[in-house]
């Protein structure tokens, strides 16, 4: 194995590497196999994952004489619901798992979200391993252990805190993503430059077209410096009692966005996060808090990578400030009737507030909904 590097995030007996490289899931038996108490080692992935990855990882653990069996679940937001998480449950309890086990989450943040829940509540806990295969989930919802699915009342309602006890982030995993959703990961490494580090987003200005377009080094690089910037905050927060709600920067518009879309093919997460992080700059910048030309680069960034900036790029919607209001104020990070946002003073200044005037945002809205 070549250009492997390997974090790691500290949360005492909980803690655990995070690996990053391009042949990852060809050599996964290699790091995975100390950790394999009990097999068979429970593989779950999708459909499409199961396709491109699956051949590669279960050859590994054969040629490691580690036994596996493996459940394929239906690609898409879709699985990630109670009828979903009833059926893993059951196709996990069918293969008659002990304490020991090992779940293998092998593909994107559906499926790490709902294994890592499985494994938090099977058995009352049973260890499990993640190898993210999106770039979203590479750089964010492998690491951190948010676990969890969605319900009739919003999505991720139902879930735990419950760590892995390792992540494999395959970069060459990326070559058969598509680019719609390797853009839409994107805008969550953005996010990292974005809330803490202006010298990471000039080195994306600088190479995240490239990134984009397939070079595995800069992809690899990128993966690296998100989940440390993530592994930095979560160490510090695990449980989202204060700063790791700055990971939420572009997310309390960007819900709103995706709640009104349906959550669906229409917008990602990923898409209305950058058009939400675009937002959060903008309404800063309207009142004062940060420079316009700030607002302005992270726009023409975004852009130039070949994200959506704003609702109207999103074609045949029709939008409604009060109704994105509406979903805003139903947000999980409402407290006490206030919603929390995220902005800033700059690129890499963003910082926790509640405090806002709500005739300022709708200002924001309706400047967006009609640009
Ligand atoms: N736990 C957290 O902290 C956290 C953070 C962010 C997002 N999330 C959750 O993550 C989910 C979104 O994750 P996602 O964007 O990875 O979506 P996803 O898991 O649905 O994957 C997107 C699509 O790409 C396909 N795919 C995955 N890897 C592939 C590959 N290498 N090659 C080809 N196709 C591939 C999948 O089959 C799917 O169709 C949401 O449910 C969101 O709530 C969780
Ligand atoms: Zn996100």
């Amino acid at each position: 194995m070549s250009r492997i590097e390997t974090l790691s995030v500290a949360l005492g007996e909980r803690s655990y590497d995070i690996v990053v490289g391009p042949d990852l899931i060809s050599n996964a038996a290699q790091l995975i196999a100390p950790l394999i108490d009990h097999e068979p080692a429970i593989i779950i992935t999708d459909d499409n994952v199961a396709g491109y990855h699956l051949g590669s990882l279960n050859d590994s653990l054969k040629s490691a004489g580690i036994t596996s069996t493996v459940i394929t679940l239906p690609a898409g937001e879709i699985t990630k619901g109670y009828d979903g998480f009833q059926g893993l449950l059951t196709a996990i309890l069918d293969t008659g798992p002990e304490r020991r086990s090992t779940l293998i989450a092998l593909g994107g943040g559906v499926i790490g979200d709902i294994t890592g829940f499985a494994a938090s509540v099977v058995l009352r806990g049973l260890d499990f391993i993640q190898i993210p295969t999106t770039l979203l989930a590479q750089v964010d919802s492998s690491v951190g252990g948010k676990t969890g699915i969605n319900t009739q009342h919003g999505k991720n309602l139902v879930g735990s805190f419950y760590q892995p006890r390792m992540v494999l982030a395959d970069t060459g995993a990326l070559n058969t993503l598509p680019r719609r959703e390797l853009l839409a990961g994107y805008a969550e490494v953005a996010k990292y430059g974005l809330l803490g580090d202006k010298v990471f987003f000039e080195w994306l200005e600088k190479n995240g077209k490239a990134l984009i377009d397939g070079n595995d080094t800069l992809r690899q690089q990128a993966v690296i410096k998100s989940c440390s910037a993530k592994a930095e905050i979560v160490g510090r927060d695990e449980k989202e009692a204060g700063d790791r709600a700055l990971l939420n920067l572009g997310h309390t518009f960007g819900h709103a966005l995706e709640a009104e879309t349906g959550f669906g093919e229409k917008l990602l997460h990923g898409e209305a996060v950058a058009i939400g992080m675009i937002m959060a700059f903008d309404l800063s910048a309207q009142i004062g808090l940060c420079p316009i030309e700030d607002a302005t680069r992270v726009r023409t960034h975004l852009k130039a990578i070949g994200l959506p900036v704003q609702p109207t790029d999103i074609s045949g919607q029709r939008w409604d400030s009060a109704a994105l209001l509406g979903h805003m104020g139903q947000d999980k990070k409402v407290r006490e009737g206030k919603i929390t946002f995220i902005l800033t003073r700059g690129i890499g200044d963003a910082f926790i507030t509640s405090d806002i005037d709500m005739s300022d945002v709708e200002a924001l809205l309706d400047r967006a909904i009609a640009a």
